[in-house]
């Protein structure tokens, strides 16, 4: 059984957006009892090859929080992603509402901090973010409680979301058929992340689970929803309760074999400023490339 407060009588809407260039899904989820409601894991769309910034994704968002008449409480962060750039101030500006992550957003800034060669005005303290999460920390989308739960492995900063019977695992599960995703960037680590994994498997079986990305195994169509029961019993990674060793060396030979996301150095960059973008010395926006840095 979970350690945490959960309470599967409230069942928020949640509605999913698929951006196709990223394989991410965000959320709108909103709170059964109100028009309150949060973005979770936003996508701001790049040409990486023209440096060219748009805002298809993040508008449709914006248009459906609008044309439901709904008011953005907060815009969630499960981790610091390095497949897509974040939408997060962009949302921001056009809604309102707070920007959240979980407090080991520290350490993976002084990781990157490092790695991007920033200066001293680059705050490793996460002060560009609105709120920080604790594990076991609770806040609100209208009336109803959110607990956010440490998942690191995939990165640190994991976070899991949970609002009434639906959590929100960003990348610490796939789909039953997708297993889980990789634990080599700088900060992870494949045994925390199956700890990780089991603190979800944990939750009740009934727990709706929303994932940050979907990547089609098999030519199937896109999805993004199962349930703590699914997982448990089909997850190909973890599933039937595949043990922590056998993991760790499955996790490992599997990350040896991938490449770098195409968007790591962009994504890192922006991410890692809560969504904005760096600047160079005169104020323009500017993305730099480490050269042999990762
Ligand atoms: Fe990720």
């Amino acid at each position: 059984m979970s350690q945490y407060s959960i309470d599967m009588s409230i069942r928020p809407e949640v509605t999913g957006f698929f951006d196709p260039a990223t394989n991410t899904i965000s959320y709108v989820v909103r709170d059964p009892q109100s028009t309150s409601c949060a973005v979770v894991d936003s996508v701001m769309d790049i040409d990486y090859a023209a440096g060219r910034i748009t805002y298809d994704h993040a508008d449709a968002i914006i248009a459906h929080i609008r044309e439901h008449g709904l008011t953005l409480e907060w815009i969630i962060e499960t981790h610091v992603h390095a497949d897509h750039l974040s939408a997060a101030p962009y949302i921001q500006a056009a809604l309102g509402g707070r920007i959240g992550i979980g407090d080991k957003i520290m350490v993976v800034q002084e990781t990157f901090g490092k790695i991007f060669n920033e200066g001293t005005e680059f705050q490793r303290d996460g002060s560009q973010f609105d709120a920080l999460f604790a594990d076991g920390d609770v806040y609100h989308v209208g009336r109803m409680p959110v607990v956010a739960i440490a998942t690191p492995g995939h990165t640190p900063a994991c976070m899991t979301h949970v609002m009434g019977d639906a959590a929100f695992v960003g990348d610490t599960l796939f789909m039953p058929d997708g297993g889980s995703a990789r634990a080599d960037f700088p900060g992870g680590d494949a045994g925390t992340l199956y700890d990780s994994i089991q603190k979800v498997l944990a939750l009740p079986d009934g727990m709706r689970l929303f994932m940050c990305h979907d990547y089609a195994p098999g030519g199937r169509d896109i999805r993004w929803e199962t349930s703590v029961a699914e997982e448990r019993a089909h997850n190909i990674h973890v599933g039937q309760g595949r043990s922590r060793e056998e993991f760790i060396r499955f996790r490992t030979q599997r990350d040896a074999t991938l490449d770098m996301p195409r968007l790591i150095l962009p994504s890192l960059q922006v991410n890692m400023r809560a969504g904005e973008l760096p600047r160079d010395p005169d104020g323009r926006p500017m993305l730099k490339v480490p050269v042999n840095g990762l």
